[in-house]
């Protein structure tokens, strides 16, 4: 017997059947509330609202777990590859041999972008900010594939896209980085695995060969694992949303880019690096900044703290946290800013304010520092975030499709202005 839940209004009572989760989650279904009462629920920012039933990604915020497809990170950052994510990610399951290499070789084959595309980066100011050229030329990939268009488009149509997006989104990203560095861009090389082949298209100079760390390409795939999905985040719901109109998979994934890139979302992985070398310049004491953080007058936050979900330490932060002290000892790089970002965390896990509301370091408090070990700048690390992001966006974009989800519109309580007529200028 299916659970119910009873809403009264005015006298009136309601059922709505409760919907349990394969983790024993609640959700009270309202598909029918605003036909039998004439209500709908208000709930700004959607934080107790499920917009969907995805099998793709389970968190509990409360315990700190974060699985893919039932998987742990802990258990994926550490034996798998993140192209093998990707593809359990996007398929339900963990690839055997044959998947995978016929996977990678899809994806290996897609890597290069028209020669066109090329003219993008010319028109762009020499220091655009890289999310700005992928956002842009994320979309733009449509208009080279037309057939991409097309809302009715086949299985093997969407899987080439698919194959397009993970191929073409590294060469995008590091064409990006130099543009902004005034670099000429490298090719992909095909001889290369997924993570080898970015590095090399960053890093490579004509003059000057670049030689591939394993600790750098490590550190790598285990940061694309940790950020590859997150079930219904900010930018997922928008990837979701804007793919129930029927737009394209390369415009909904677009949409999702410019979603990441606000600071209060992925783009907080650059403002917790600005942050600790504010901190770091200034030279004020660590309780000076957690009190500005908790003043309410002052736009100060501490970036890279605090989550919607998260009420205990983010799973991914505390696996980054540990990464980060790795690779910063194997390369043997001395960076101040860890100090202050371990300093800084253990004042405010210590402060009343912050323990009262539940703030803990996210998944943006470390990863900046090993971007900035890896010798990625700043203004890259939320393209590295949605290099990372990019398959599970297709994963919930995949899912909104195959179930036939209708178009996202939500409703809303009206307190504007009641029905008044048009005064003439002469009379205002
Ligand atoms: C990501 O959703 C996801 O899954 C996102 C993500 C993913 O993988 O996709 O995990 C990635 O976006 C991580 C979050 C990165 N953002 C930041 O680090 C920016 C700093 N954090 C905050 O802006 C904030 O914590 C949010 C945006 C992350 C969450 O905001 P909520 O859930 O809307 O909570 P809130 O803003 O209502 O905060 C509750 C209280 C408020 O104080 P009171 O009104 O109760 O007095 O906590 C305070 C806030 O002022 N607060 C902070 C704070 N974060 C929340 N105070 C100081 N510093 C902070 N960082």
């Amino acid at each position: 017997m299916s659970e119910i839940a009873e809403v009264k209004i005015n006298g009136q009572t309601y059922e709505l059947p409760i919907i349990t989760g394969s983790e024993d989650e609640k959700g009270i279904d309202i598909t029918k509330l605003r036909s039998l009462s004439g209500a709908v629920t208000l709930d700004s920012g959607y934080k107790n609202t499920g917009s969907t039933k995805s099998a793709v990604t389970y968190l509990d915020g409360e315990n700190g777990i974060l699985r893919y497809r039932g998987y742990s990170i802990e258990e994926l950052a550490g034996k798998a590859s993140f192209i093998e994510v990707a593809y359990l990610l996007i398929n339900g399951e963990l690839p055997n041999k044959s998947q995978l290499a016929d996977f990678e070789a899809n994806i290996t084959k897609h890597t290069l972008i028209h020669e066109d595309m090329k003219r993008f980066y010319e028109a762009y100011p020499s220091k655009a900010h890289p999310m700005g050229i992928v956002a842009s030329l994320l979309c733009s990939l449509s208009t080279f594939y037309p057939d991409s268009q097309n809302p009715n488009r086949t299985e093997e149509e969407i899987e080439l896209t698919i194959y397009r997006l993970l191929a073409k989104l590294p060469t995008i990203s590091a064409w990006a980085y130099k543009n902004f560095v005034g670099h000429p861009v490298v090719y992909p090389k095909n001889n290369l695995n997924y993570e080898e082949n970015f590095l090399n298209m960053m890093f490579s100079l004509p003059a000057e060969k670049y030689k591939i760390d394993p600790v750098v390409a490590d550190a790598l795939n285990k940061l694309l694992i940790l950020h590859a999905d997150h079930e219904q985040n900010c930018s997922a719901s928008t990837v979701r949303i804007v793919g129930s109109s029927h737009a394209n998979l390369y415009s909904s994934i677009s949409a999702g880019v410019i979603a990441l890139w606000g600071p209060l979302h992925g783009g907080a992985n650059q403002a917790v690096i600005e942050m600790l070398e504010k901190i770091h310049a200034d030279g004020t004491p660590l309780e000076n900044w957690i009190a500005k953080a908790k003043d309410k007058d002052d736009p100060f936050r501490l970036m890279g703290f605090g989550h919607r979900v998260y009420k205990n330490f983010d799973p991914r932060a505390k696996i980054i946290k540990k990464a980060a002290d790795d690779v910063l000892e194997k390369l043997g790089i001395e960076d101040p800013l860890i100090e202050i970002a371990k300093e800084l965390e253990q004042v405010a896990l210590n402060d009343e304010y912050f323990k009262a509301r539940n703030l803990y370091p996210n998944v943006d408090f470390y990863s900046g520092i090993i971007y900035k070990a890896l010798g990625i700048p700043t203004e890259m690390f939320t393209v590295m975030f949605a290099l990372g992001r990019l398959p599970g966006w297709i994963a919930q974009w995949k899912e909104m499709i195959e179930n036939k989800e209708p178009i996202g519109r939500p409703r809303q309580i009206y307190v504007g202005e009641n029905e008044r007529s048009y005064v003439s200028l002469e009379d205002r």
